[in-house]
């Protein structure tokens, strides 16, 4: 039975638990490139002991980015200033991981303290935002983006790959493709936002195509020592749950046939009109069950925050790896905290720096 501290081996890596930092934009970025916020960022969350850093949703493209403040990796500026962080995440031993990404219709937006909403037409911060179809989100997110055309479709698919290379040459060993939470991928994938008529609409296998592309493309330039992964909103809570559920898991099991390497479970945050069932451990028994159907390597986050709680999901072979979220927002040493609590003293001390745990060790009081 695995557990919360155990190892985990996939490609060519080795973690060192089983705790990875779920990607979390911070909107701090100019022009795309890292600024004084980030090193000390996810430096801090690597020396807390996560296994596995993975750095916020990162735009493929100007046009990608949900703010004008995301960071991004369509030019050599932007990969150059990212290298510092990769280096700080492997000297605090963790994997330093990236999530690229593309907001389609949820891009041009202004930042979630400021509004959360997209920027007003007129105001030159905003930008043309395209889709799968001309249809607006909704609610606080009602600009319309145009529907994308075949050129569209091929450009920004060789924008994700042109990403993972600048990724793969800036030395990020674990790549996550951002195929969920209404984003440009998962609408799609989401009856709630694609409306084609071409081969890229209609039926599940058509709508799943535009991922499943970008995905073999992507694979043909990341190494094959290093884990490919997505992260893909299964279920949307809309009513049309079971029949998107089994649409996904088809969809993950082609995944897997082109090259996946792990599939990270998550919520599909395609309508406004959802209703979530936020709450402790809310999606553990669907992303178990995508687990099992597909067989793949899979990580879940969403409301796992209790150590007891994320080593039984890994014990019960619900998930391989949890991605935790505001828990280590709150705490980045939460994996010591963890491994305290669940009485395995050795495993605390090794999530610590040795500038903090000679000091923990040697004087027990902590
Ligand atoms: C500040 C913040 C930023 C986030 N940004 C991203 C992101 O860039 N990409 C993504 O896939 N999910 C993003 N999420 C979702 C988290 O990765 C995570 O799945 C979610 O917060 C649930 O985990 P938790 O309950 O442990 O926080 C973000 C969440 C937060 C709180």
């Amino acid at each position: 039975m695995a557990k919360l501290f155990d190892t985990f081996s996939l490609k060519g890596i080795t973690l060192r638990n089983r705790i990875a930092v779920s990607p979390m934009c911070q909107y701090m970025a100019t022009d795309g490139i890292v600024s004084d916020w980030h090193l000390p960022h996810y430096a801090g969350l690597a020396r807390g002991g996560a296994a596995l850093v993975i750095l916020e949703a990162t735009a493929v493209s100007e046009e990608g980015r949900i703010t004008p403040s995301d960071l991004g990796i369509w030019n050599d500026a932007q990969a150059e200033a990212l290298r510092p962080i990769v280096q700080a995440i492997k000297a605090a031993g963790s994997t330093p991981g990236i999530q690229i990404a593309h907001a389609g219709r949820k891009a041009s937006a202004n930042r979630p303290w400021e509004g959360d909403d997209h920027i007003a037409d007129g105001d030159p911060r905003g930008w043309a935002t395209i889709a799968p179809s001309a249809l607006a989100f909704g609610g606080d997110l009602g600009k319309v983006p145009a529907e994308m055309t075949k050129e569209d479709i091929v450009r920004v698919q060789q924008d994700f790959v042109a990403a993972a290379e600048r990724a793969r040459d800036a030395g990020f060993e674990w790549l996550m493709l951002h195929f969920a939470h209404g984003y440009l991928a998962q609408s799609f994938f989401s009856v709630h936002s694609n409306q084609r008529t071409d081969e890229y609409g209609g039926s599940a296998e058509n709508r799943g195509r535009f991922l499943l592309e970008t995905l073999a493309a992507v694979r043909k330039v990341w190494p094959e020592d290093r884990p490919l992964t997505a992260r893909f909103g299964v279920i949307e809570f809309d009513g049309r749950d079971e029949e998107t559920l089994q649409e996904s898991i088809a969809l993950v099991n082609r995944f897997k046939a082109a090259g996946l390497d792990a599939i990270d479970v998550s919520v599909g945050f395609s309508t406004p009109t959802a209703q979530i069932p936020w709450g402790p451990n809310f999606l553990a028994e669907t992303a178990a069950r995508v687990h099992a159907e597909t067989d793949l390597p899979a990580s879940m986050s969403w409301f796992i925050s209790d150590p007891e709680q994320a080593d039984a999901l890994i014990g019960e072979g619900k998930t391989d790896l949890v991605m935790l979220g505001r828990p280590l927002l709150t705490d980045p040493h939460w994996p010591y905290a963890a491994a305290k609590k669940l009485g395995i003293q050795d495993a605390a001390w090794a999530t610590l720096p040795p500038a903090y745990a000679h000091w923990l060790a040697r004087y027990r009081s902590n």
